[in-house]
């Protein structure tokens, strides 16, 4: 059953179902759906026995475009994806992501970057940046809470979870390079990020005692662009399409200025 019609909110003919699946209009591709399942979870949680039985946690789409779109797509490198977490509590924490790193590009000495959108619901972003090591001490962590419209670039050289704070359904979309995988394993051995988000009212930030070194956790609220030149209003899809170039920071990381 159809939930919400995604279509102004992303600029593509898209709904989301009971299930946290998208239901594409004809017209509209989705290379890759996968989902997280609570088994898959457990190794990233605070209290790994808290895990309920029941469907997937969060669906993931990958590579989502308009037939038309695909071959700037393809020209830029880059990939749209739009992920659905369910709202609920696992043990203390809200429903999240497991959380991971993206790999250096070759050559440089830079991580990829990301562009998220909140498309609906409320989500708190968790950034975390390792100072080397086995990734135990975090040497800067962010979190940003953010709600329907507001865009969150998660800079190189962090990682990181997505939680869902809220009662509905959180679906985001993001742009990202292609051909690149994801690290998962720091989040894995570390039984999550640096902070859990505690259910409460406000959600609070608890730290992860497996971290040998943490620093006190940043809180921005909204939008955050690091100095991009991207529209806070406009969907990320329909600004792609305006304009492919300003999206050139997430192939190209290393030839701009990451603002603190
Ligand atoms: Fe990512």
């Amino acid at each position: 059953m159809v939930l919400l019609d995604l279509r102004e909110a992303t600029g593509l003919p898209i709904s989301l179902t009971e299930g946290g699946r998208l239901i594409c209009d004809e017209g509209v591709k989705c290379e890759e759906v996968s989902e997280r399942t609570p088994e898959q979870v457990k190794p990233f949680l605070l209290d790994p026995n808290s895990v309920p039985d029941g469907g997937a946690l969060y669906v993931m789409h990958r590579d989502v475009y308009a037939r038309e779109h695909r071959e700037e797509l393809l020209r830029a490198g880059l990939r749209y994806d739009i992920t659905c977490i369910r709202p609920g509590i696992l043990g203390e924490e809200h429903v999240k992501t497991v959380g991971h790193y993206h790999p250096r590009k070759p050559g440089s000495d830079v991580t990829y970057p990301e562009l998220y959108e909140v498309v609906c619901g409320q989500a708190i972003f968790l950034l975390q940046k390792p100072g080397g090591g086995a990734g135990d001490r975090i040497v800067r962590f962010i979190a940003v809470w953010a709600q329907t419209g507001d865009k969150v670039v998660v800079p190189p050289g962090f990682g990181h979870v997505t939680v869902n704070p809220g009662d509905t359904w959180l679906v985001l979309a993001n742009w990202v390079a292609r051909g690149f995988s994801s690290l998962y394993d720091e989040f894995r051995s570390l039984r999550g990020a640096a902070y859990y988000c505690l259910a409460g009212e406000p959600p609070a930030l608890r730290k992860n005692d497996l971290y040998a070194a943490v620093p006190a956790p940043e809180r921005l609220v909204g939008t955050q662009l690091w100095g991009l030149d991207l529209s806070p209003d406009r969907p990320i899809y329909t600004q792609f399409l305006e304009s492919s170039e300003r999206f050139r920071f997430l192939t190209r990381p290393e030839e701009v200025h990451w603002e603190d």
